[in-house]
C-alpha cells in the first residue's frame, strides 16, 4: 500500500435551518405522499436554503468549522477547491467568493463540476496538488443550493433533493513508519459523457442561454430519467467500490464505515451488498437530508465523525455517482 500523502485534518457542515418534510409537499401543490417517497427513496425530509442563504454562505459555515477543527487559519490555506452544480453566479467561480468571505488571501480558488460525485473528485484533486507539492493545506468543499435548480412542478425530481454544504481540510501527511498510517489510501474516478442526457439542465449555459430558453417548458431546470439513472447508479457505485478496495488491497471486511452518496436508500443498500459491507457499517442520513448532490458525502462524513462512528484509526470508504455520468470512490484512514 502506498504511503498516504494527505490526510483529513478537520471537517464541517453548513445546513440551512428550514426543513421541508414529505408532508409539506401537499401545501406546495405537489401530488405526492410520504408513503411513496419513503418506499421509493428512504427520504423523509430535506433542508431548504432561505433567501439569504447561498452556495457560498453555506460553504463558509462548513469551511469555518472544518478549519477550526483542523486548527488552520484562513491565511494558511494554499488552495480552495469547491465542488458545486449550483454556483451562485456563472462567472466567477463560487470558490473565489468563498475565498473572499474567509479572507484566505494566499489561496488559489476554483470550482469543480462533477455533480454528485464532485466532493470525491475535488478531494482527489486536492490530494494530487499536495502530492505534487503545489500546496500543503487545502480546503475542499461541496456546497449545493439544489432548491434553486429543481423543478418544483415535477414530482419525480423535486422530492429527491435538498440543500447544504460539507467541507474538509486536507493536510500533507508527515512521513510515518506506522503500520496503519492515516490519510488517503486510494482514489478512483470515472466519467461517461454518453449518458449526459439522463440527468441534466438543457438550458442556461451557452448553447441555449436563458435569453433563448423556452421558459414554459422549464428547460433551465433539472431533467432526469429516474429509472435509467437508478440502474447506472447501482452499476457505477458497485464498480467504484471494487476499484478502491483493489487499489488499497483491502476487502469489504476491512472497512469500518462506508459512506455512500445519499441519493436513494435502495441504491445505498445495493452498493453496500455488492461491497460486502453490512448495513450496520453504512452511514445513512438520506432520510434527513435527501440528495444534497456534491455536499452529501461531506455532510455524512462530518456527522459520522461527530457521532463517533469514525474514530482515530477507522478505515472509511467514500463512494458517489452523479450527472455526467461521473462516479468516484476513496478510501481514507482517520
Ligand atoms: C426517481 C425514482 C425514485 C422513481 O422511482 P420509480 O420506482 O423508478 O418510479 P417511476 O419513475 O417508474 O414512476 C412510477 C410512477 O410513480 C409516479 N411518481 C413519480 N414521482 C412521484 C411522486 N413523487 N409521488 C407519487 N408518485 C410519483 C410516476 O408518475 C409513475 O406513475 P405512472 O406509473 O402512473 O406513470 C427512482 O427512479 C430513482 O430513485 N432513481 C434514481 C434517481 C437519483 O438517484 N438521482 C440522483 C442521481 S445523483
Amino acid at each position: 500500500m502506498k504511503q498516504p500523502t494527505a490526510y483529513v485534518a478537520g471537517t464541517g457542515r453548513g445546513i440551512p435551518a428550514k426543513i421541508l418534510t414529505n408532508h409539506d409537499f401537499a401545501a406546495l401543490g405537489v401530488e405526492t405522499d410520504d408513503e411513496w417517497i419513503v418506499s421509493r427513496t428512504g427520504i423523509r425530509e430535506r433542508h431548504i436554503a432561505s433567501a439569504a442563504e447561498s452556495t457560498c454562505s453555506m460553504a463558509a459555515v462548513a469551511a469555518r468549522q472544518a478549519m477550526a477543527r483542523a486548527n488552520v487559519a484562513a491565511g494558511e490555506l494554499d488552495v480552495i477547491v469547491l465542488s458545486t452544480a449550483t454556483p451562485d453566479r456563472l462567472l466567477p467561480a463560487t470558490a473565489v467568493d468563498l475565498q473572499a468571505e474567509l479572507g484566505a488571501s494566499r489561496a488559489a480558488a476554483f470550482d469543480i463540476g462533477a455533480a454528485c460525485a464532485g466532493f470525491i473528485f475535488a478531494t482527489s484533486v486536492a490530494e494530487g496538488l499536495i502530492a505534487t507539492g503545489v500546496g500543503e493545506t487545502i480546503l475542499v468543499v461541496g456546497s449545493e443550493r439544489m432548491s434553486s435548480i429543481i423543478d418544483w412542478t415535477d414530482r419525480s425530481t423535486c422530492v429527491l433533493f435538498g440543500d447544504g454544504a460539507g467541507a474538509a481540510v486536507l493536510k500533507r501527511s508527515i512521513r510515518s513508519h506506522a503500520l496503519r498510517p492515516k490519510g488517503v489510501l486510494a482514489t478512483y474516478m470515472r466519467s461517461d459523457g454518453t449518458l449526459a442526457d439522463l440527468l441534466y439542465r438543457p438550458a442556461g449555459g451557452t448553447t441555449i442561454p436563458f435569453s433563448q430558453a423556452v421558459l414554459d417548458d422549464r428547460s433551465y431546470l433539472v431533467k432526469m430519467a429516474g429509472r435509467e439513472v437508478f440502474k447506472h447508479a447501482v452499476r457505477s457505485m458497485s464498480d467504484a467500490t471494487d476499484r478502491a478496495l483493489d487499489a488499497a488491497k483491502l476487502t469489504g471486511a476491512d472497512i469500518d464505515l462506508l459512506i455512500p452518496h445519499q441519493a436513494n436508500m435502495r441504491i445505498i443498500e445495493a452498493t453496500a451488498k455488492h461491497a460486502n459491507v453490512s448495513m450496520d457499517k453504512v452511514y445513512v442520513n438520506v432520510d434527513r437530508y435527501g440528495n444534497t448532490s456534491s455536499a452529501s458525502v461531506a455532510i455524512a462524513m462530518d456527522e459520522a465523525i461527530e457521532r463517533g462512528q469514525i474514530k482515530d484509526g477507522s478505515t472509511v470508504m467514500l463512494v458517489a455517482f452523479g450527472a455526467g455520468f461521473t462516479w468516484a470512490s476513496m478510501i481514507v484512514r482517520f
